[in-house]
This record gives structure tokens, sequence and C-alpha cells, in this order.
């Protein structure tokens, strides 16, 4: 039987790709799902989707005041993941660009949404959370790369995981880890501009795992790292080898 049964967990972000596919899985393993996110439609589509007894809260989880008044509203729960993008829209993403030619302010927005929006979560939920509960933060394989253009999510994921390793021990006996996915198909990735999908299937071919990966290899290695209760401050690289090429 999965540890999960009738645990709470949160998801922020829950909504769409790897969120809703991690909020299903742990759905079929037991767990009691919150799911969280910006779009009140999107949320109850998804809560369908899921089936069973899904709770939906609206947050727009890059500020700070929204984090604290959601966790207000949710109450005790045992897990946290958060997964907001580093460029949730097309706007955002074409606006990604060479660390000098990028405006200063495009670089503040990709780390609110991918550093404070995990920072202030595990601020905010942590008091909530119970002593066999965890996190699971959301980073990437960019840290463990050098590549043109990704210097704001870059370095939000690696500020991430820094944040956690000291989170491990502060936070224990909560646990807390890391995700580090590759690159993976969504709905979500839909809007990419032509030029970065090009480089996607570049990359793909190029590692050894010879495609992108897929939303449910990414949910399993998230359920994995709460179930299991002995991994804490770990990065779970699940990515098809992209990080060797
Ligand atoms: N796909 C990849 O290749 C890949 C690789 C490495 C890491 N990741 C990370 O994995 C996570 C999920 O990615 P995905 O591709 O599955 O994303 P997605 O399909 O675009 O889904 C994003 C989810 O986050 C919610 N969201 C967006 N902005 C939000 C905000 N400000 N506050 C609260 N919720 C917000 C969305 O709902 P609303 O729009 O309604 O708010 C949706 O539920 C992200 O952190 C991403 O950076 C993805």
């Amino acid at each position: 039987m999965s540890s999960l049964k009738d645990k709470r967990i949160v998801i922020i972000g829950g909504s769409a790709g790897i969120g809703l596919q991690t909020a299903k899985e742990a759905s079929r393993r037991g767990a009691k799902v919150v799911i969280a996110g910006r779009t009140l439609e999107r949320l109850k589509t998804a809560a369908d989707e899921i089936g069973g007894k899904v709770e939906t809260y609206q947050v727009d989880a890059t500020t700070e005041a929204g984090i604290k008044a959601f966790f207000s509203r949710v109450g005790p729960f045992d897990h946290l993941t958060v997964l907001v993008p580093s460029a949730p829209d097309k706007s955002l993403s074409s606006k990604l660009g060479l660390f000098l030619d990028m405006e200063p302010a495009t670089f503040d927005t990709v780390f609110r949404n991918r550093f404070w929006s995990q920072c202030w979560a595990a601020r905010y939920g942590a008091p909530h959370m119970s002593k066999e509960g965890s996190i699971v933060f959301m980073s990437s394989s960019q840290p463990r790369k050098t590549i043109p253009r990704y210097s704001a999510s870059c370095a939000a994921a690696g500020a991430i995981e820094s944040l956690a390793r000291i989170l491990a021990i502060e936070l224990a006996p909560i646990r807390v880890n890391v995700i580090a996915p590759g690159f993976i198909q969504t709905p979500g990735t839909d809007h990419i501009p032509p030029e970065r999908r090009a480089m996607w299937d570049k990359i793909a071919q190029a590692q050894p795992v010879k495609r992108l990966g897929e939303v449910q290899e990414i949910a399993e290695g998230m359920l994995f790292l709460m179930e299991n209760g002995f991994a804490t401050g770990t990065t779970l690289d699940i990515d098809g080898g992209y990080r060797f090429t």
C-alpha cells in the first residue's frame, strides 16, 4: 500500500501538465489532493479529470501575500509541491534572451515564477505540515548545463536547489527534496517559439534517451520523493541523460 494513502497533498500548479499528472497519480494511490492555480475554470476541469474528492483553490503563487493567505485557508496537510513555470506564457517566453539583451525586469519575473513562488510556499506552508510530510521543489537540468539564453531560469533553479539542502536540515523531520526534469512535452510547452522548439528537438536527439520526457515519468519521480521516508536533501534528475550531453 502507498504511504500516501489518506495523506493530504498540496499541488500548486496542479491544474495542468506535470502537476495535473502528479495529482491524478497521487489520487490513484489514495491521497487527498488539493490543487491550486490562477484560473478557476482550469482547476474545475482538472478536478473533473482527476475524479474523486479533489479540493481546488485559486492562488497566484508569485505574490508573498497570495501564498500566505492561501496556506491559512488550506490548513493542515502533509506534502507540498509548487510548479509555476519560469515562463508560463508566450509573451514572457519571447522576452528570454542573452543576458545583456534581456530586460532586467524579465530576469526578475523569472525569479518570481521559479524561485520566489517555491520559497514563499515553503515559508508559509511548512508550519501547516505534518512531521511525516515532505516538500518536493521543482528545478530542472539547467543548473547542470550551460545554456545560452537560459541565464535567469538556470540561476533561479540553482537557487532553489541550494535552498532545499538547507531546509532539509532546518525543517526536519519534514523532508525536503528536489526534482530536476529534462525536456518534458506538456500542453504548457506548446507555446514555445519555433526556434526554441527546433532546439528542443535537436537536444532530444542528442541525449542518450532520444526523445522528450513524458509527464507521467516526472509524476512518478515526484511521488517517489514523497513516499520514500529516507530521502531528504536529494535532487532527483529525470532528464533522459541530457546532463551528459
Ligand atoms: N515541461 C518541462 O520541460 C519542464 C522541465 C523542467 C521543469 N519544469 C517545471 O515543471 C513545472 C510544471 O511545468 P509544466 O510544463 O507541467 O507547466 P504547465 O503545463 O504550463 O502547467 C503549469 C501549472 O501552473 C499553474 N500556474 C502558472 N502560473 C501560476 C501562478 N502564478 N500561480 C499559481 N499557479 C500557476 C498553471 O495554472 P494557471 O495557468 O491557471 O495558473 C498550471 O496548473 C514548472 O515549474 C516547470 O518550470 C518543466
